[in-house]
């Protein structure tokens, strides 16, 4: 497998999706053992059944929680913080997990939001770093609080999306892993970069949906990958 030429570009972007959390212990969300193939969206991940039953919404974020604090950064992590710590390099990801924060790379653009930050309606967005949640309610107000993430139905933060674009507008190297590229905004993320001129190349065991936009499909895992093309 041929190995990248980092001298060879400037601005690297790093996107990812459940694919690249998959090796740390994190489920997917579609596919085999994908989170929503065992949980009803409707249920969970949106903001109707959080107004139905913030309670059991909460219950389930909460399990989420606990359960990617004993999931740890893999190999593929490690090489992407690395690189980010010593070239130019900006990570953009859909996983709402913090796993690359605790990598080592402290600034990442989350597209679907954070399972650590919690919203009020009327106070805004608070961190919220332990297991449990420490409040259910806002102490100033008393409104729920809902995590950060966007749900099913939601908008994306356009702040957020427009920063995503404007790293992707200024890179040379695109690197996508393990998104199934069904989602939009983002599956059009590959196709700006390409638009930019930049080399474009998808990690992923399985052949994504928009394989003809990318100048290599490398089919493979994340945590196998990674060292392979970049040490
Ligand atoms: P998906 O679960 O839709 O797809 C995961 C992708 O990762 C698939 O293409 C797999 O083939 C690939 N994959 C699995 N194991 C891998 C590995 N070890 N290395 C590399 N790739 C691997 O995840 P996303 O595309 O990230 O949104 O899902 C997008 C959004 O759908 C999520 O952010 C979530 C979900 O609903 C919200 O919660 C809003």
């Amino acid at each position: 497998m041929e190995k990248i030429d980092l001298s060879k570009y400037k601005k690297i972007v790093f996107f990812t999706g459940a694919g690249m959390s998959a090796e740390s212990g994190v489920p997917t969300y579609r596919g085999q053992g994908g989170i929503w193939k065992e949980y009803n969206f409707q249920e969970y991940a949106c903001q109707e059944a959080f107004d139905r039953d913030p309670e059991k919404v909460l219950d389930f974020h909460e399990i989420r929680r606990k359960a990617v604090l004993e999931c740890y950064p893999h190999k593929g992590h490690e090489i992407i913080a690395n690189l980010y710590n010593r070239h130019h390099v900006s990570v953009i990801t859909q996983n709402i997990d913090g796993i690359h924060q605790r990598s080592g790379c402290e600034d990442v653009v989350e597209l679907h939001g954070s399972l650590w930050r919690v919203r009020c309606p009327v106070h805004g967005i608070s961190k919220d770093l332990e297991p449990g949640f420490k409040n259910r309610k806002c102490p100033e107000c008393g409104n729920w609080l809902r995590p950060d993430i966007t749900w099913f139905g939601d908008m994306l933060n356009a702040d957020v999306v427009n920063k995503a674009i404007a790293v992707i507008s200024c890179c040379d190297l695109f690197i996508n892993i393990g998104i199934s590229g069904v989602v939009y905004p983002a599956a059009g993320f590959p196709i700006h970069a390409k638009d930019n001129e930049a080399r474009c190349i998808c990690i992923n065991p399985e052949f994504p949906a928009d394989i003809e936009i990318y100048d290599e499909f490398i089919q493979g895992k994340a945590g196998d990958i990674l060292p392979k093309i970049f040490c």
